[in-house]
C-alpha cells in the first residue's frame, strides 16, 4: 500500500510538474506587458542563449512602458551591444523574492562581466532595498526600478517585472557629472587633477574593484584652493591617492565601525560609525553607494 502510493506520487509529480514548469522565455512570451522584451530577446540568439540557460537567478524584466520610456530619452542607442549588457545586468545571480528585500540595503552580483561595461569582480551590482515605494532595485546614478509584478517563479529563477530599464553604471568621472559634485569638479580643477601630465588619475579611475570617498562641500574647495598655494605635485598626488581604496568594492553595507581601509597613497582609513552617521577618518559620509563602473563612490564632507 505504502508503496503504490509512493509510485503514484512519483507518477504525479512525473507529469504535473513538467508540464506546469515554464521557463523565462516562455513567461516573456505569455506576459502582455513584456512583448517589447519579449521580441527584442526573439531578435538576438545571444540574448536567447543568455536567458535560455540561465539558472538559479532573480531576472528584473523591463515592462513596455519601461523599455518605451528609456527609448524615448535615449534615442538610438539601444544597440545589440547594449541591448545584451543591459539583460547581463539584469540577470542577478541567486533568487531574491520580494520577501528577502528589506529595508538595510542589499548589493546583488548580476552576469554583467563585460570588461566595456564595468570592472567589478564577480559582476556589476545592483542595490536591493524595501521602501515605502515598495520593493526597489537601484542601479546606475541611483535609478530607481519598482516591481509592478514580482515574484514570478519560473524554471531555475524568479522574475520580477520592473517599471524602469536598469542603467548600467557609467565610470566614476562620469558619475561625478551626473550627481552633481559640483565642488568636487572644482577640486579636481583647482587641484590640477584634470591636466593630462596627471595621468596617475585617469590610472586610478580605470583600475577594477575600488572604492572612492570623494568630498564635495565648499569647506573642502576652499582648502583645497589654500593647499594648492604650498603644496607640491607629489603632495597633491598623495592627497588624490589617500582618497582612493583599490582592490575593494566598500558598498556602505560592508564598512563597519573601526574598519581600517588601506589607500592607494599607502596610509589607512579608519570607519567609524556613531549615532547612526558614518564618518571616514573625521570627514562624514553625507551620500553613499553610487554604483560605478569599478566599484562604488561614498560623497564626504571634507
Ligand atoms: C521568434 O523569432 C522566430 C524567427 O527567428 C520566429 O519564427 C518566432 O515566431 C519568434 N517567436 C516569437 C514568440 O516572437
Ligand atoms: C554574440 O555572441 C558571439 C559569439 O559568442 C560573439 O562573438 C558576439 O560578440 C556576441 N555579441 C554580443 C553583442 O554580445
Ligand atoms: C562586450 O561588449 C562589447 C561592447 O558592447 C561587445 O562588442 C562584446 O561582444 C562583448 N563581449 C562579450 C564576450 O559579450
Ligand atoms: C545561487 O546563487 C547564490 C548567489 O550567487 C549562491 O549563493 C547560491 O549558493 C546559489 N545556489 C545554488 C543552489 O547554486
Ligand atoms: C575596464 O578596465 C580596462 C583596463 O583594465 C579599461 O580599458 C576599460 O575601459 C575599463 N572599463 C570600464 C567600463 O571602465
Ligand atoms: C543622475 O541623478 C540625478 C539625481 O536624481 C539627476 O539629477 C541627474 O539628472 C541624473 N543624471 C543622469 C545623467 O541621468
Ligand atoms: C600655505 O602657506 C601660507 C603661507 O605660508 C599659510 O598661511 C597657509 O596656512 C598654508 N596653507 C596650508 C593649507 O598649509
Ligand atoms: C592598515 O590597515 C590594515 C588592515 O586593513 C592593517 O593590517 C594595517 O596594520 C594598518 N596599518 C596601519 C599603519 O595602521
Ligand atoms: C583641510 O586640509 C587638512 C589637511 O589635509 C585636513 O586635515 C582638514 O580636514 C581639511 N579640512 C576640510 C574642511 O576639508
Amino acid at each position: 500500500m505504502k508503496l503504490s502510493l509512493n509510485k503514484s506520487f512519483v507518477s504525479l509529480l512525473a507529469c504535473v510538474i513538467p508540464s506546469h514548469a515554464i521557463t523565462l522565455l516562455q513567461v516573456l512570451q505569455s506576459y502582455s506587458e513584456l512583448t517589447t522584451l519579449s521580441s527584442y530577446v526573439n531578435a538576438s540568439s545571444n540574448a536567447t542563449a543568455l536567458l535560455a540557460n540561465a539558472n538559479n537567478f532573480t531576472f528584473l524584466a523591463s515592462s513596455n512602458a519601461a523599455i518605451a520610456s528609456f527609448l524615448s530619452k535615449n534615442p538610438n542607442v539601444l544597440t545589440a551591444d547594449l541591448l545584451q549588457a543591459t539583460l547581463e545586468y539584469s540577470l542577478l545571480r541567486g533568487g531574491y523574492p520580494t520577501l528577502s528585500f528589506s529595508d538595510t540595503p542589499q548589493f546583488v552580483a548580476s552576469n554583467l562581466v563585460n570588461s566595456s561595461y564595468a570592472n567589478v569582480t564577480g559582476g556589476q551590482t545592483v542595490e536591493l532595498l524595501q521602501s515605502s515605494g515598495g520593493a526597489e532595485t537601484l542601479s546606475g546614478n541611483k535609478t530607481i526600478s519598482t516591481s509592478s509584478s514580482a515574484d514570478i517563479v519560473c524554471t531555475g529563477g524568479i522574475i520580477h517585472i520592473i517599471d524602469t530599464v536598469p542603467s548600467i553604471p557609467v565610470s566614476a568621472v562620469s558619475e561625478i557629472t551626473a550627481a552633481n559634485l559640483e565642488y568636487f569638479v572644482s577640486i579636481l580643477n583647482v587641484g590640477g587633477y584634470l591636466n593630462p601630465a596627471n595621468a596617475y588619475v585617469n590610472q586610478i579611475l580605470e583600475v577594477p574593484d575600488v572604492t572612492y570617498f570623494i568630498p564635495n562641500s565648499a569647506a573642502a574647495l576652499a582648502n583645497v584652493t589654500e593647499q594648492v598655494k604650498n603644496t607640491s605635485a607629489a603632495e597633491l598626488q598623495s592627497t588624490f591617492e589617500y582618497h582612493v581604496v583599490p582592490g575593494f568594492v566598500g558598498y556602505s553595507t560592508l564598512l563597519t565601525n573601526g574598519m581600517q581601509l588601506k589607500t592607494a597613497e599607502g596610509g589607512n582609513l579608519t570607519v567609524t560609525v556613531q549615532g547612526g552617521e558614518m564618518y571616514i577618518n573625521a570627514a562624514k559620509v553625507v551620500a553613499s553607494d553610487y554604483i560605478v563602473a569599478n566599484g562604488v563612490v561614498h560623497v564626504i564632507d571634507k
